[in-house]
């Protein structure tokens, strides 16, 4: 059967049908035995619960390790193409839930070099979005004590050396496979993939001992890790483990929000006016007619609105629950609900937007080896 959708890392369209993409990719699911493991941590948190983190790779050996006492290092990134949105946000939230739970360290890098590649931006414009996105990285509250940022073009001195022993054991008919490329491909972006396996390794070079590492990410990102996780043993390094997550909807209906349909995408830095205008316009289960939707009631299952609610505005499970049963009985039409969600957002944002400002202060001393941006 011909697939109706594609998730790589540069590419995610159609309609997803992410246990396919877990049997494709070859990841584990999350299944009950481990929620329960990870609620022996600390309250489980919501994306884990409504299976929003719902796919793995070495979860289970990663907390054994935890267990004996030796931590692991969390990493994460982000490719500054634009500015940030709530679909940015998502697994960074996340991975603040990982850094408070397990008290561990953390690198996130701002891959500058990969947008100027692989997209029609100067590396002037990836560089300063990427510290425009620093900001809303640090707005979330990581401990600037135990969190480095790492900029590709900065840090080339660490990572150049890392990802050169990476590249060695990669070749072009691999990088063809897993990514796609062909010989149209410019040189560079046959190469990124080892920039992005660095930081994997990083924490092992800089504590000169094997330091575990988790990467919790959008699920389209693995692809470049299992590259990593391939080429690991042979470099001495252990294999990272991958908590993945599903992508954050649009508001169009789309399975991704996507920074190309801008109505459809709330930003960090956007107004409340432009929240509600936003929100207002989005896609619904509801019916064309009032009457219709007190009679028939709404399909949550469909509804942008709804899943906002579900993926972050809505951590409450019996709230959820409440309000996907008012929606179906027609108790609750479109118009409140828009109303509530944009409240909920603009709620959020404002705050957000006041420690994105007060990120600016801390930023210097939360880069890795204190580069200067
Ligand atoms: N390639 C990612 C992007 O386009 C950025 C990234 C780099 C990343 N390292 C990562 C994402 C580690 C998740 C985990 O956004």
């Amino acid at each position: 059967m011909p697939e109706d959708f594609t998730v790589t890392p540069w590419e995610v369209t159609g309609d997803i049908d992410y246990d396919e993409l877990q049997k494709k990719f070859g990841t584990t699911p999350i299944d009950d035995v481990l929620l329960d493991r990870f609620a022996g941590y600390g309250k489980l948190h919501p994306m884990l619960r409504r299976g929003i983190f719902y796919t793995h790779r070495d979860m289970v050996p990663l907390l054994n390790e935890y267990d004996k006492g030796n931590k692991f290092v969390l990493y994460t990134g982000r490719g500054p193409s634009g500015n940030t949105h709530l679909g940015h946000m998502m697994p960074w939230i996340f991975n603040k839930w990982i850094q408070d739970t397990f008290g561990v360290d953390m690198v996130f890098q701002m891959t500058n070099d990969e947008k100027f590649l692989f997209k029609d931006l100067t590396l002037d414009d990836t560089t300063s979005m990427a510290y425009e996105n620093a900001l809303d990285f640090i707005a979330l509250g990581f401990d600037p004590k135990k969190t480095k940022i790492i900029l590709n073009t900065k840090n080339v001195d660490k990572l150049y050396p890392i990802a050169l022993s990476v590249a060695k054991k990669v070749t072009f008919s691999t990088a063809k496979a897993v990514f796609g490329f062909d010989n149209s491909t410019n040189i560079g972006s046959i190469f990124y993939t080892a920039m992005q396996s660095a930081p994997a390794f990083l924490p092992s070079v800089d504590a000169g001992r094997q330091v575990p590492v988790l990467i919790p990410c959008g699920i389209d990102q693995d692809p470049h890790f299992r590259v990593t996780r391939d080429v690991a043993p042979g470099l001495g390094f252990p294999k990272p483990a991958l908590i993945c997550c599903k992508m954050m909807p649009g508001l169009s209906g789309e399975d991704k929000m996507s920074s190309s349909d801008e109505n459809a995408t709330i930003y960090t830095t956007d107004t409340p006016k432009a929240v509600k205008k936003k929100v207002g316009r989005a896609f619904t289960g509801g019916c064309v007619s009032v009457e219709e939707q007190r009679e028939k009631g709404g399909n949550p299952e469909v509804c942008s609105v709804f899943k906002y609610n579900y993926y972050m505005f809505e951590h409450d499970d019996e709230k959820i629950n409440e309000l996907a049963q008012k929606c179906r009985n027609g108790e609750i039409l479109c118009g409140e609900c828009k109303m509530c969600l944009t409240q909920k957002i603009n709620v959020f944002l404002e705050d957000h937007q006041d420690k994105r400002e007060k990120a600016k202060d801390v930023i210097a001393d939360m880069t890795y080896d204190n580069f200067e941006w």
